[in-house]
């Protein structure tokens, strides 16, 4: 499994201040997740707003520290502390290219700075790489960005910047968080272009969060579909969008507006926008389920496979597939 992202029963919970809200009550933000992603490949995640997916990216990068559970990048184990080691071989991309660039250092600091942390190179070739890295992230000449500052670019490029800042030290992984839900509509299709080729010519997988399903297929090989912290749904992306077998990844897909604006996207159907608070030990879905039966209120559905590479953690999978 060398050079690929293998992640196994991974799990975080934060427990609530005591002072603040009375109760230190636990939150399972990630609550048992096991995948893997080959060299080269991408794995979109899924999910409405507090499913877990930032929380499982921090994972990935060392940014938080898992509660249980095992991540290995390129055979590197994060352990119970990410070492220099695993960091140089996992990188992130954020929402915000506006927030994650330092606005008083030049373009050439900001994409030569992760070298020097890691104490790689001369200066001359901390340079070089820099400038290779911007024109691999399409800012080209590479030279002529060197010493610009971000208020000098577009949000598109800064994001470019961000890129090229993350893919200098050559990641076994990159993981990008919703990377252009804060960029103007008419360069985000540039970038996603971008992620995707950065990705298919190299030996380095990505993780590609969002909450934006219309998106997923022109960049992901594969997508999970995250709810309260678990996958409950994963599996090759057209699989997953075309055949969907889980109730919560059908109506998410239902939603998802479709090109022509005379079209309106279906709603959400009332019940899965009310919610509730599962049961415990049953389906953490059936408070939304339109598909529940009494079983799902005393079975905590796991991951199975209904078909090749395609899993689901639903226990009427097989009847709501037909
Ligand atoms: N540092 C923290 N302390 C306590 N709870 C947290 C912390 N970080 C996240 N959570 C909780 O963990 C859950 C998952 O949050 P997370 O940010 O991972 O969701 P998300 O899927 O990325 O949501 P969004 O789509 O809004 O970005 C939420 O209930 C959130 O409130
Ligand atoms: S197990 Fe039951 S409640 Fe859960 S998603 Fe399937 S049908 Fe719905
Ligand atoms: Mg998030």
């Amino acid at each position: 499994m060398s050079g690929a992202v293998l992640v196994t029963d991974a799990r975080k919970t934060f427990v609530a201040s005591r002072r603040l809200f009375g109760g230190g009550t636990p939150v399972h933000a990630v609550d048992g997740v096991s995948f893997s992603i080959a060299p080269g490949r991408v794995l979109g995640i899924a999910g409405e707003s507090g499913s877990g997916k930032s929380t499982l990216a921090n994972l990935l990068v060392g940014l938080e520290l898992p509660s249980g559970g095992e991540i290995a990048i390129g055979g590197r184990p994060l352990g119970r502390k990410p070492n220099a080691d695993f960091r140089r071989s996992v990188q992130m991309v954020f929402q915000d290219p506006f927030g994650s660039i330092n606005p008083r250092f030049t373009v050439g600091r900001t994409v030569e700075e992760p070298l020097l942390i890691h104490g790689l190179g001369s200066e001359a070739e901390r340079h070089a790489r820099a400038i290779a890295a911007l024109e691999e992230a399409e800012l080209r000449p590479g030279a002529a960005f060197m010493e610009r500052f971000p208020h000098e670019l577009s949000g598109g490029q800064r994001q470019r910047v961000a890129i090229a800042r993350a893919i200098v030290l050559r990641p076994r992984l990159l993981v990008a968080d919703e990377p252009v839900s804060m960029l103007d509509v008419s360069v985000r299709a540039g970038i996603l272009r971008l992620l995707n080729r950065l990705v298919h010519e190299s030996e380095m997988a990505m993780v590609f969060i969002t909450h934006d399903l219309s998106i997923v297929a022109s960049v992901c090989d594969e997508l999970a579909v995250m709810y309260r912290g678990r996958f409950v749904e994963h599996g090759p992306v057209r699989a997953v969008l075309q055949k969907p077998r889980h109730p919560y990844t059908r109506a998410l897909i239902a939603a998802v507006p479709v090109p022509d604006p005379t079209v309106p996207p279906t709603p959400l159907p009332a019940k899965l926008m009310s919610g509730g608070a599962p049961v415990a030990g049953g389906c953490r879905f059936a408070p939304r389920c339109g598909s529940a039966i009494a079983a799902c209120e005393t079975v905590d559905p796991v991951l199975e496979e209904a078909q090749p590479g395609h899993r689901v953690a639903c226990i009427r999978h097989r009847e709501i597939a037909q």
